[in-house]
Order: structure tokens, then C-alpha cells, then sequence
């Protein structure tokens, strides 16, 4: 079946739209606002959709827009997000996201994109293009009663204090305090304006209706604010009249480890509660170490989250730092991707260089891909088959250089 693959017209967004939203299962429905919101958000040059050949509808969608990842050492990284990919079920398996994506990493090479990041919907699809999966996200539910903390709330010991505010204060604050937060977290993108208006209500999607939240803020002694908590919580009781509630938390930003510990102290002091579920974090979250009994958080999601592809090897690997200096020869091969070749990574120097030395590891870019915000083990992939050592020790270097203290991490679905 004939297929046109191409960057769409602001007249097509409705069709484009019902792809995506067909292709989520999430609504066939496209209303006038929702397009307006595209038409307003969307950069159309960067905005393909996949047109039938006889029906001329658009059956397959695929979007790319300019983001900010925060990179080991704390630059932000100027990356290719990639988002809203659905094919319907009717054209599936023909090749029309395989064209997209070519499409993509194209003109990808035409701006001079160093990296593309997206978020997986299935772990088989995106290893073919070349992204590795790069950040792990955890989800703990607390058990409330066995935390062991005080249930009476009191102000944080540190001086500051916890004040909840509405969605509108929030939406004042929060960009500024976000942007602080994530210059220190590896792993974690901007948020847009759209981003803000949808989380605070000011801009709605149809299949996904604003909910109102709660947002506890946390300012320091001098009246700074360090941090906050966005959640919602259900209203459920048994038939004894006893109160089941469980907190789930949408949002959790700290600027400090005492802002942090007062916010999930405060959230497990909330009456009624029996159970906080603390949304997407580290692996390695300082949370559980927060309660006096570490055991009441449980994790109940582990899974892959943010992957990375790497477009430009030398850009991508300058723009980091490195834990330890230490020179690696790299080979990477990138079937006809552009990232292939032989690159020497001074660690100490910052900098990354094409040569003709001899390769100390050889891996594809989807395994560069997972070493790069530093947190697959080279050791484990050499072990899978995907990390090949050339020089006898190059792997615990690798290791060594490419890790980090603190896991990476991405709270942000795109
Ligand atoms: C994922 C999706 C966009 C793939 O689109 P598509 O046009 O069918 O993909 P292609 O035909 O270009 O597939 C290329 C290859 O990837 C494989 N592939 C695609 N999707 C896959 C999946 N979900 N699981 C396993 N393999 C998959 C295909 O089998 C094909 O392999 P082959 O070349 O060995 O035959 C489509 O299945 C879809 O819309 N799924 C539901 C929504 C979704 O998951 N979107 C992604 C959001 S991140």
C-alpha cells in the first residue's frame, strides 16, 4: 500500500490529531481547542504525518520538537524530542514509522542535533533506530502507618515551612524553581508553556480533562522557595467509616534534601491517608532514607524511561563531564545512522575527537546511547553482547568514567 510520508499543513492538524489519538487509544474525538493548542505548540516543519495513497487520510503521526537535557556536569544539552508517534492499526507493520524516523533523523542532520530523546511506549520499538534506554524510573507506594513517623504535622525542623497554594501560584513559581531543580538532575528536560498551562489547568486536553490538584509549597527560613509537591488523592472509606485515602503524587520538586524531607514528611502526615504513591523517581531517591523505616516504601514500579540517541558523537560526548579522567578508543557502529565511526574520549580534557587509533570498545550507538547520562553499567552490556572489549581493563575504565554518583533521572513524560 502506497503511503505519502510528509511534514503536514495547519489544515491537516485535525486528521493528524485523530491519528495520534487513534493510534494511543486514547479518543477518536478531535475538538476545535485541541487543535488550536497544536496549531499554537506544534512546529509543522517538524510535524510528519503518513498519508493513505487512496483514502489521502492520515494514518500515521510523528513529531519532533527542540528540548533541553540536563547532562552529567550540568549543561543543557540542546536534543531532539521525539513524541506523539502512533501508525493506525490498519497500516501497522508497513514501514510507515521506519520512513518518519528517516525522515526525523534527516533533518535532524540538517539543524545539527546533537542527541534525540523520547520516552518508550514498548521497549522493542526504538533499539532499531539507534536510541538505548538511558534513564530508570521508580515509583514506591508508601505504607503510611508503618513510616514511623509522627502523624501530627509540625514545621520542618530546619526553619522553613509548608504552605499549600493554589493551581495559579504554582503556575508563577513553579517554571523558575523547575528550572533550578533540573540544572542539578542528569536526565531531566525543560517543560515548555504548554507543559505549564496543561499541568495547572490553563489549557485542557479533550481526552485528558484537568484534575484539580493540591500544591504544597516549601519555603526556606528566609522565605525562599525550595520546593514543592503537587498531588491529588482519592476519597475512598470502608463500610466502618474508616478513611482509606491514598495520595498519589504528581510532581515532587526540592531544591535541597531538607526541602524534600519535609515534603514527603508533611505528605505522610496528611489525616485520612493510608497510602502515598510518589510518582515517577530516581532509583536511587533519597525517599525511602527519609522515613524512619525505610521498609514502608515499596517499590512498585521499575521500568526504563527516558532514551537517547546519539546523533553526533563528538558534540554529545564534550558536552558532559566525567567522574574520573581516563582516555577510551570507541568504535561505534550506526547502520546507516551518523553516528557511525572511531572516536577517542579524553575524560579529563572534556573532550571527544575522531581517530584512526586503535578501538579500545567497540558497541552500537543504541549501547552509547545507555552509557551516556551514566547510568547502564558498561560491564552489563559487555556481558549482554552489546559492549565488546578490544583492550584488556577498557570496560571497568569505561565504568569508571561514564558512571555517575547519582543515578540520572527523568520525572517528565513528552
Ligand atoms: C509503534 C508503531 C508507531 C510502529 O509503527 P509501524 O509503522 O508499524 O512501524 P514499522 O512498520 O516502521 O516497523 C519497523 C519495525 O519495527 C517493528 N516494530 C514496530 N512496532 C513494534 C512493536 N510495538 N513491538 C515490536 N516490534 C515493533 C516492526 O515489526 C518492524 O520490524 P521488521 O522491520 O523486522 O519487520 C505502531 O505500532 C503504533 O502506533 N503503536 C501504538 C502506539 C505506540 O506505541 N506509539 C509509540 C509511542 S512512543
Amino acid at each position: 500500500m502506497s503511503a505519502d510520508v510528509r511534514p503536514i499543513a495547519e489544515s491537516e492538524l485535525h486528521d493528524w490529531l485523530r491519528a495520534v489519538h487513534t493510534g494511543f487509544l486514547t479518543a477518536t474525538r478531535v475538538t476545535d481547542s485541541d487543535v488550536a493548542q497544536r496549531a499554537k505548540y506544534n512546529d509543522l516543519a517538524r510535524t510528519q504525518g503518513a498519508f493513505d495513497g487512496e483514502t489521502g487520510r492520515c494514518v500515521g503521526a510523528f513529531r519532533s520538537f527542540a528540548q533541553e537535557l540536563t547532562v552529567p556536569g550540568g549543561a543543557a544539552v540542546p536534543v531532539s524530542a521525539v513524541s506523539n508517534v502512533g501508525v493506525l492499526p490498519t497500516h501497522r507493520r508497513q514501514g510507515l514509522l521506519t520512513r518518519m524516523m528517516a525522515a526525523e533523523f534527516a533533518a535532524a542532520g540538517e539543524r545539527g542535533d546533537v542527541l534525540a530523546t523520547l520516552i518508550a511506549a514498548e521497549y522493542p520499538i526504538y533499539g532499531r533506530y539507534g536510541f538505548g534506554p538511558a534513564t530508570t524510573l521508580t515509583e514506591w507506594e508508601i505504607d503510611v502507618p508503618r513510616t514511623g513517623l509522627d502523624r501530627r504535622w509540625s514545621a520542618p525542623a530546619d526553619g522553613g515551612r509548608i504552605d499549600l497554594v493554589d493551581a495559579a501560584e504554582f503556575r508563577r513559581f513553579g517554571p523558575a524553581l523547575h528550572d533550578r531543580v533540573r540544572a542539578a538532575v542528569p536526565g531531566a528536560v525543560d517543560r515548555g508553556e504548554r507543559w505549564w498551562n496543561v499541568a495547572t489547568g490553563l489549557e485542557e486536553m479533550s481526552h485528558r480533562p484537568y484534575k484539580e490538584k493540591f500544591h504544597a509549597v516549601y519555603r526556606t527560613a528566609q522565605g525562599e522557595v525550595a520546593g514543592v509537591a503537587v498531588y491529588t488523592a482519592d476519597d475512598h472509606w470502608t463500610d466502618a467509616k474508616v478513611p482509606q485515602n491514598t495520595v498519589q503524587v504528581q510532581d515532587l520538586l526540592a531544591l535541597t534534601p531538607q526541602a524534600e524531607r519535609a515534603l514527603w514528611h508533611f505528605l505522610c502526615s496528611i489525616d485520612w491517608v493510608l497510602k502515598v504513591r510518589t510518582g515517577y523517581r530516581a532509583p536511587d531517591d533519597l525517599l525511602p532514607h527519609l522515613l524512619p523505616d525505610p521498609r514502608s516504601a515499596r517499590v512498585v514500579t521499575s521500568a526504563d524511561f527516558l532514551w537517547v540517541r546519539v546523533l553526533d558523537v563528538v558534540r554529545a560526548l564534550g558536552a558532559r563531564t566525567y567522574e574520573v579522567p581516563g582516555v577510551l578508543v570507541l568504535e561505534v557502529a550506526d547502520e546507516a545512522g551518523p553516528a557511525a565511526g572511531r572516536y577517542r574520549l579524553d575524560a579529563g580534557a572534556g573532550v571527544c575527537e575522531r581517530t584512526q587509533e586503535a578501538a579500545d570498545l567497540r558497541l552500537g550507538v543504541s549501547a552509547l546511547g545507555s552509557l551516556y547520562l551514566g547510568d547502564a553499567s558498561a560491564a552489563r552490556l559487555a556481558a549482554l553482547g552489546q559492549v565488546v572489549e578490544e583492550r584488556p581493563g577498557a570496560v571497568a575504565s569505561a565504568d569508571a568514567v561514564f558512571r555517575t554518583a547519582r543515578r540520572p533521572w527523568c520525572p517528565d513524560v513528552f
